[in-house]
């Protein structure tokens, strides 16, 4: 399939996220004013949100990166969480962001953050792009998050959808066609 015809919506322009990374790297340099922070990319979504939204974090930041599986190639969530690959570095007594693509069922992140406090983080929150508006309110919800979004499954801007379209510079409703191939 031609790359431009992946979906059949845009509903977050390239313009508009940058926008969104502006208006939360504003508000964690805020919060966290005259400390060091460790920012947290989960792989391989948060890529290239983390990447833009780390230029407007005016901080002393350390980067690092975790890779966790829950979708395992499809577009329905699993509740399972494995660490594929580690931190680096160590979290204990440090402030943690971790950051996101999107949070669905937020299962994902809220078990990340679990284990950033077991290893004994000075504070742990998440920073996620999206936030789907799926009706469940009882879901973990980032402190820090850029915008709500429908219900759909999306790609581009890192997500993915069996590991194709995360290069797309927006983020759009997949298109009919791809999800039938998948059925
Ligand atoms: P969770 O259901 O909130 O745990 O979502 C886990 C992960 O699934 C997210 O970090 C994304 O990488 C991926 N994901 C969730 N919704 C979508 C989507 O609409 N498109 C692509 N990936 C998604
Ligand atoms: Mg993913």
């Amino acid at each position: 399939m031609k790359i431009d015809k992946a979906c059949k919506e845009i509903i977050v322009s390239e313009e508009k996220i940058i926008e969104t990374c502006k208006k939360l790297g504003a508000q964690i340099s805020k919060d966290y004013e005259g400390e060091e922070v460790t920012m947290v990319g989960l792989l391989n979504g948060c890529n290239p949100f983390f990447s833009d939204l780390i230029k407007y974090v005016d901080l002393e930041v350390v980067v690092d990166y975790i890779k966790a599986s829950s979708y395992h190639g499809t577009t329905k969530s699993s509740n399972d969480v494995k660490i594929l690959k580690d931190l680096d570095l160590p979290v204990s007594g440090k402030n943690v962001i971790i950051v996101d693509d999107v949070i669905d069922t937020g299962n994902t992140l809220k078990k990340i953050m679990e284990i950033f406090k077991v290893r004994g983080a000075k504070s742990v929150e998440a920073c996620v792009l999206l936030y789907k508006e799926t009706g469940d309110d009882t879901r973990y919800h980032a402190k820090y998050t850029g915008l709500s979004i429908p219900n759909a499954f999306v790609i581009g801007y890192g997500l993915d959808f069996q590991e194709h379209y995360r290069n797309l510079p927006y983020i759009g409703i997949i298109s009919d066609e791809l999800v039938k191939e998948e059925n």
